[in-house]
């Protein structure tokens, strides 16, 4: 096609680029060949059912990733993961945002693998340019190998809320006015992979993974993002900056589900780790 130079053809592409910007950012109940890549693992990746199934693989010679194919400036984001069965001792499924580069951003669900009958931890952290060193760990109250259970993070410019199932498990909150940098100048991608680190996975690396029960596989289904797309240079948050998940904060009930699991499913957090931090506990430790 010609390139448009009539005056009403210029205005038409102005609105139309208008709506493309608009209509971007509402929320997209997910296809993974549309909404990922898979970006490692040499075919042990796979999307699957018209691109509704989504399974990872680890075997002796390698794990499996992808990564979602936008980046993404706040959002509320879902994803339905089943952990792998049986002996899953020394694996890891991570799932989590980052950003790129030495001062990057960071939020982390990363599921640690045991042996049969024993739990899964669940461990959670938060970077902000380039600083980790928060991590939260979990039980979980369900046996994470046998079904879906959705896994959430909203991030918005005040709170970033860890779910399981909907129960805010983490609620890490900005604490700039206090001087401890908040994540939202940085946008992230979502990653997702299944590796061995059985040097320190389970029991701190005393468990060795059983390669005999290889290949291991991990699955995903309903990928949900109502998020802030960034798209050359510049986040396209348009009207989702008035939809509820952008001012969101705990309510009520989420304050009880969040002191119900710290209470009774927490089983590390580095903000009572006196000893790690000889010189005070960390500022929005004390803050909160
Ligand atoms: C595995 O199970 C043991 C025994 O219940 C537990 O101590 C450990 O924290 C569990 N998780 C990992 C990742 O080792």
């Amino acid at each position: 096609m010609a390139s448009p130079s009539s005056a009403p053809m210029r205005a038409l592409l102005v609105v139309s680029s208008v709506l493309a910007t608009i209509f971007f950012t509402v929320a997209a109940a997910g296809n993974f060949y549309q909404d990922v890549d898979i970006t490692w693992g040499d075919g042990r990746g796979k999307i699957l059912n018209n691109g509704q199934l989504l399974t990872l693989s680890l075997d002796k010679a390698s794990g499996s990733g992808f990564q979602s194919k936008n980046e993404y400036l706040f959002g509320k984001i879902d994803m339905q993961l089943k952990l792998v069965p049986g002996n899953s001792a020394g694996t890891v499924t991570a799932y989590y945002l980052s950003s790129q580069g030495p001062t990057h951003d960071e939020i982390d669900f990363e599921f640690l693998g045991n042996l049969s009958g024993d739990p899964y931890t669940l461990h959670t952290n938060v970077f902000s340019q380039g600083k980790g060193n928060r991590e939260q760990q979990f039980k979980l109250w369900f046996d994470p190998t046998q079904d879906f259970h959705t896994y959430s993070i909203l991030w918005n410019p005040q709170h970033i809320i860890f779910s399981v199932d909907g129960r805010p498990i983490r609620d890490f909150k900005n604490n700039e006015a206090k001087g401890v940098p908040f994540p939202k100048n940085q946008p992230m991608r979502i990653y997702s992979s299944l590796w061995n680190a059985d040097d320190w996975a389970t029991r701190g690396g005393l468990v060795k993974t059983d390669w005999s029960k290889a290949p291991f596989v991990a699955s995903y289904r309903n990928f949900n993002a109502e998020a802030c797309v960034w798209s050359s240079g510049t986040s396209s948050c348009g009207s989702n900056s008035a939809s509820p998940w952008y001012n969101q904060e705990l309510d009520a009930t989420g304050r009880k589900w969040l002191r119900w699991a710290q209470k009774n499913y927490m089983i590390y957090n580095y903000c009572t780790d006196v000893k790690r931090f000889p010189q005070g506990l960390p500022t929005e430790c004390r803050a909160a």
